[in-house]
C-alpha cells in the first residue's frame, strides 16, 4: 500500500520505501562488518519483535550477506492506543535456547525504551554471547535510555508514526513508508 492509498489518514510522509530500503543496506554493511572473523561456529541469531518488526526484519535478513537464523518474540506493550502502557508481558516465547548465542534484537521503533530495556534485561538472563539491539527507528526520548542501540536507522520526532510494519489498531502496516499518522485518525 503507498501512501497514496490512504492519504486522508496521514499527515505527512517521514521516510519513503527508497530511503528505507537505503537505510536498512546500511546497517546491515555495519552488522556484516561486526561479525566476528575467526567466527564461532553458530549464525548471528535475529530476534524480531512482532508485530511490528516484520518488515525490518524480512527486508533486513535478505539484504544481509552472513548466515543468520530467524526467532521471534511477542510482547505486549501497546493496546489499540498511541501510549505505551509501561506494562510487558510475553505472549510469544523464543523457540531458540541462547546459551552462548550472539544475539540481534530487531525492532521496529523505541519510543520510551520501557519493551527495550526489559527485553535486553531478560535476553541477557539466558545466558547469551552477546545481546546487541537494531531499531528502525528512534523517537528523542529514547535517546536517554540507558540501554544501548548499537544499530539505528532514523531519528523521529515525537509524533505517532504508521507504515513499514508499525499499526495504529492494528491498521497500516503494510504501507510501505513510514508516515505520521493525521491526529483525526486517533480523536
Ligand atoms: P516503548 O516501550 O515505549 O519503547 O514502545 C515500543 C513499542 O510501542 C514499539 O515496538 C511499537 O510497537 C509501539 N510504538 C511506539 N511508538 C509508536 C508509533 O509512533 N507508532 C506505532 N507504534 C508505536
Ligand atoms: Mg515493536
Amino acid at each position: 500500500m503507498q501512501p497514496s492509498d490512504v492519504e486522508g489518514d496521514l499527515s505527512r510522509v517521514l521516510h519513503t520505501e527508497t530511503e528505507i530500503a537505503d537505510r536498512i543496506g546500511d546497517l546491515c554493511r555495519r552488522i556484516e562488518a561486526d561479525e566476528p572473523a575467526d567466527g564461532d561456529g553458530r549464525p548471528l541469531l535475529l530476534v524480531g519483535v512482532l508485530k511490528g518488526a516484520v518488515m525490518v526484519m524480512a527486508d533486513l535478513a535478505r539484504e544481509l550477506r552472513i548466515p543468520v537464523e530467524m526467532d521471534w518474540m511477542a510482547v505486549s506493550s501497546y493496546g489499540s492506543s498511541t501510549r505505551s502502557s509501561g506494562v510487558v508481558r510475553i505472549l510469544k516465547d523464543l523457540d531458540t535456547e541462547l546459551d552462548g548465542r550472539r544475539v540481534l534484537i530487531v525492532e521496529d521503533i523505541i519510543d520510551s525504551g520501557l519493551t527495550l530495556s526489559w527485553l535486553v534485561a531478560n535476553l541477557r538472563s539466558r545466558g547469551p554471547a552477546s545481546v546487541e539491539v537494531c531499531a528502525l527507528l528512534r523517537k528523542p526520548e529514547a535517546q536517554r535510555l540507558a540501554v544501548d542501540v548499537k544499530y539505528s536507522g532514523f531519528d523521529i520526532p515525537n509524533e505517532f508514526v504508521v507504515g513499514y510494519g508499525l499499526d495504529y489498531a492494528e491498521r497500516y502496516r503494510n504501507l510501505r513508508a513510514i508516515a505520521v499518522l493525521a491526529p483525526h485518525v486517533y480523536t
